[in-house]
Formats: C-alpha cells, sequence, structure tokens
C-alpha cells in the first residue's frame, strides 16, 4: 500500500480504528499525528475489545512498527495503563514502538484546567470537551510553555515542572478550582517517565528511514475534519489539525511524499459535545440510528447525536483534504429503515448553500435539503461482497460517491474484520 494519509471525513467516530486495524495489515509502520487520549479507536480481533486511545491502531498486529508523532498531545498515564493493559492481554510491542520525544505532556493542570473551563461556561461557551486536558496543553504548546517528552524522560523534569505547576495553580486558584499538589505530580510523573522511557525517541529519523526504504506508511487520524482547529465547526473543536495536513507537521512526513489520503465516513452522521449539526435527528429514527449503531462515545461513554448522511460535510472533507477513495462505514445500521435520506445542500437566510459556512451561528441557522431514497430492509452485516449488497443499498452507496465526486475504496458492514469488503484497496 503506497503512503496513506487517514482521516475522519465528518465529526470523529467514523470507525477509523477498525479501518487502520484492517489495513495494518499490508502496512510496515502506522503512525498517530495529532490530538490525544481524547480519542477512542475501537478494534474487534475475534472476540477481544480493544479500545485504544493513544495507541496507533496498528499496534495488534505482530512487527508493525507504531508511532506517535510529534503532534499528538500524550497524557502518560494514560499511556502507561494502554501500554500495560496491552502487555497483560500479550500484545508485544517491544522494539516496534515509538513515541516522538518532540510530543507535548498533558499534565494534571491541563485535565483540571479543561474541567474548571467547561463547568464555568454557561451557554454557547461550553464546548462539550472530554475533559482530557487537550485544549490546555496544545494552548501551551503554541504559548511555548509545555513540556515534551523528551523533558518528561529528562533528569530536569523535576525542575522544568515546578514553575509550570506554580503557574497553572495562579490560574487554577483564579477559577475557582483546587491548587494542585507539586511533590504529588513529580513523583507520579517521574514514575510513569521511568516506564515510557524505553519508547521515547526522536522518531524523525525512523520515519524517514522507514520512506527511504519505501515501506509502507499509514498515517492514523484521530477526531474529523469537523473537529479540526481551523476547518471545523469552530469554536466547536478539538484543538489540533485532524484533517490531512496534519500528517505532515505532526510527524515530519513531507508533503510530496504522501501518495494517498483515505477519507472515513459512516453511511450516516453522529456527533460528540455541543456545536451545530445540521442533520441531527430528535426524534424515533435518531433513537434507532443510536441504539442500532450503538453510538456511545469510546471515550467518555456520552451518547452520540446521530443524523442522516450530510453530503455538504463530506464533500467539504473531500475537498479540504484531498480524498481519494472513501471508506464508507456502519452502513448496517441502516438496514432496518424504509426511506433513508441525504443532505444534498442547506438552505439558509432564503438562499442554498453548498458549502459549510465559517461563522457557527450560520451554520446553526442552515435547514438541510433533503433527497430521499428507499431504504433495503435486508440484514447487510454478513454480506462479504459489492455483489450480494440489495439493489437499493448499492444505489445508496453510489449516491454518496456521485454527491462527493469520491469513489468508495472500502465497505464496512459491522465491527469485525472480516466484515469489510475491501472494493480498490
Ligand atoms: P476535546 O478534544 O476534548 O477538547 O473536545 C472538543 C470537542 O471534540 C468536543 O465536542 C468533543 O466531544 C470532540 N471530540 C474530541 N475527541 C473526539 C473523538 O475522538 N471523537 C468524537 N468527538 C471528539
Amino acid at each position: 500500500m503506497p503512503t496513506t494519509v487517514l482521516v475522519g471525513a465528518q465529526w470523529g467516530d467514523e470507525g477509523k480504528g477498525k479501518i487502520i486495524d484492517v489495513l495494518s495489515e499490508d502496512t510496515d509502520v502506522v503512525v498517530r499525528f495529532q490530538g490525544g487520549s481524547n480519542a477512542g479507536h475501537t478494534v474487534i480481533v475475534g472476540d477481544e475489545k480493544y479500545v485504544l486511545h493513544l495507541m496507533p491502531s496498528g499496534i495488534l498486529h505482530p512487527g508493525k512498527v507504531c508511532i506517535i508523532g510529534n503532534g499528538v498531545v500524550v497524557n502518560p498515564v494514560a499511556l502507561v495503563d494502554e501500554v500495560n493493559e496491552l502487555v497483560e492481554r500479550g500484545v508485544d510491542f517491544e522494539g516496534r514502538f515509538f513515541v516522538s520525544d518532540r510530543a507535548h505532556v498533558v499534565l494534571p493542570y491541563h485535565g483540571a484546567l479543561d474541567s474548571q473551563r467547561e463547568a464555568l461556561s454557561t451557554g454557547s461557551e461550553k464546548i462539550g470537551t472530554t475533559k482530557r486536558g487537550i485544549g490546555p496543553a496544545y494552548s501551551d504548546k503554541v504559548a511555548r510553555v509545555g513540556l515534551r517528552m523528551g523533558d518528561l524522560v529528562s533528569p530536569d523534569f523535576p525542575e522544568l515542572l515546578k514553575g509550570r505547576v506554580e503557574n497553572a495553580n495562579q490560574v487554577l486558584i483564579a477559577m475557582g478550582a483546587e491548587a494542585l499538589d507539586y511533590d504529588d505530580i513529580c513523583r507520579e510523573y517521574s514514575a510513569m517517565a521511568d516506564r515510557l522511557r524505553p519508547y521515547v525517541a526522536d522518531c524523525v529519523p525512523i520515519l524517514i528511514g522507514a520512506l527511504k526504504e519505501n515501506k509502507n506508511i499509514l498515517f492514523e487520524g484521530a477526531q474529523g475534519t469537523m473537529l479540526d482547529i481551523d476547518f471545523g465547526t469552530f469554536p466547536y473543536v478539538t484543538s489540533s489539525n485532524a484533517t490531512a495536513g496534519g500528517a505532515c507537521t505532526g510527524t515530519g512526513i513531507p508533503p510530496n511524499r504522501i501518495d494517498q489520503v483515505l477519507g472515513v465516513v459512516k453511511a450516516y452522521t453522529t456527533r460528540v459535545g455541543e456545536g451545530p449539526f445540521p442533520t441531527e435527528l430528535l426524534d424515533v429514527d435518531g433513537e434507532t440510528l443510536a441504539r442500532e449503531g450503538h453510538e456511545f462515545g469510546a471515550t467518555t461513554g456520552r451518547p452520540r447525536r446521530c443524523g442522516w448522511f450530510d453530503a455538504v460535510v463530506a464533500r467539504y472533507a473531500a475537498d479540504i483534504n484531498g480524498i481519494d477513495q472513501w471508506a464508507i462505514t456502519k452502513l448496517d445500521v441502516l438496514d432496518t429503515f424504509e426511506r433513508i435520506k441525504i443532505a444534498v445542500a442547506y438552505e439558509v437566510d432564503g438562499e442554498r448553500c453548498e458549502s459549510i459556512p465559517a461563522s457557527v451561528t450560520k451554520l446553526a441557522r442552515c435547514k438541510p435539503i433533503y433527497e430521499e431514497m428507499p431504504g433495503w430492509l435486508t440484514r447487510t452485516s454478513e454480506m462479504t461482497s459489492l455483489e450480494q449488497l440489495p439493489q437499493a443499498a448499492r444505489n445508496y452507496l453510489d449516491r454518496l460517491c456521485e454527491l462527493t465526486g469520491v469513489e468508495m475504496g472500502i465497505l464496512s458492514v459491522g465491527a469485525g474484520r472480516r466484515q469489510t469488503l475491501r472494493i480498490k484497496i
């Protein structure tokens, strides 16, 4: 497989973990490039379920090199939990797992600041974050006061940490939260540093070396295009670039060495947290999608908001990511619907709108213009080829591709590895 960037084309939770796991078979190196433990990538292997928050989803494949790139913000406690759990479950990754020494560290005050900001926010100020400290950690990175994994594992860590905790405590107290104890943090994080030190490395030579050896490299996006800090529904977004460009800045891969971009979309749409969502269904259809699709956040357990497929969103994602092919997931969730709708455009302020407005207040006023298609009322989750699919399901998929101008490379009809139809990839 050529060098591939895989991104979510909606608001996250598109089923990227499963697709990455499947593609890892043909890949030598899997690299996470942004986000942190706000992500939750679910992978089912046989009867076993794994929920990965920081570890690249390729980790379950023996022999594949997995890298957490510099663009990720790493919570060492969450990573150690994941490392230990995988070891306990018999996954061996010694010598093939690396964390960039340039990746920034998420510290307890980031989580405390995130939670306190959310608690104090009312109305439109509330983002509905995962409270994993992601925004404050990226803020510190950009403000040039963050600590990096290289700092965490260095002997200077206690000294470097001291001033940061003092500053954060001033802010926390001003916000009405409790100050954190420096000694506790230093002790806990020094222990985490000891556990993680063997994996912390300069990942640029590893990545560039793999490129020079013509290895197959897969860049694993987290969250989704509409949660991108620049292109998403700001301010109801995460704090990183979840779009394809983030793979370059988040790992060091030169843009001209990316061969293809794969977009992952659900056959319908979901969103967790606050913010506009034009095709959201607050009726029985929305409940059916949530129930059939088990739409609860893999990280926070929050119920996901559900709605029809939004071709305006998917087209926008295709354009700004340069998506060559779709991986369309969870088609089976639509199996029981008699009629299925697709938003083909919006109506806003009396005009037809074919693109995503930058203003969230304008997006909130957008009313979807729907096209309706007949459902197939047939169970698709055991189907193993396109030919087996009912004609109505094929028509639906063809229409999604036509409306977005992108062909389908992969179709997923269930959570298991074998419920994956590899059509062009
Ligand atoms: P944060 O990334 O925790 O700051 O949260 C910002 C927004 O992104 C919130 O609406 C979250 O629900 C959403 N979000 C963050 N990570 C994910 C994810 O992996 N899947 C879906 N939504 C996410």
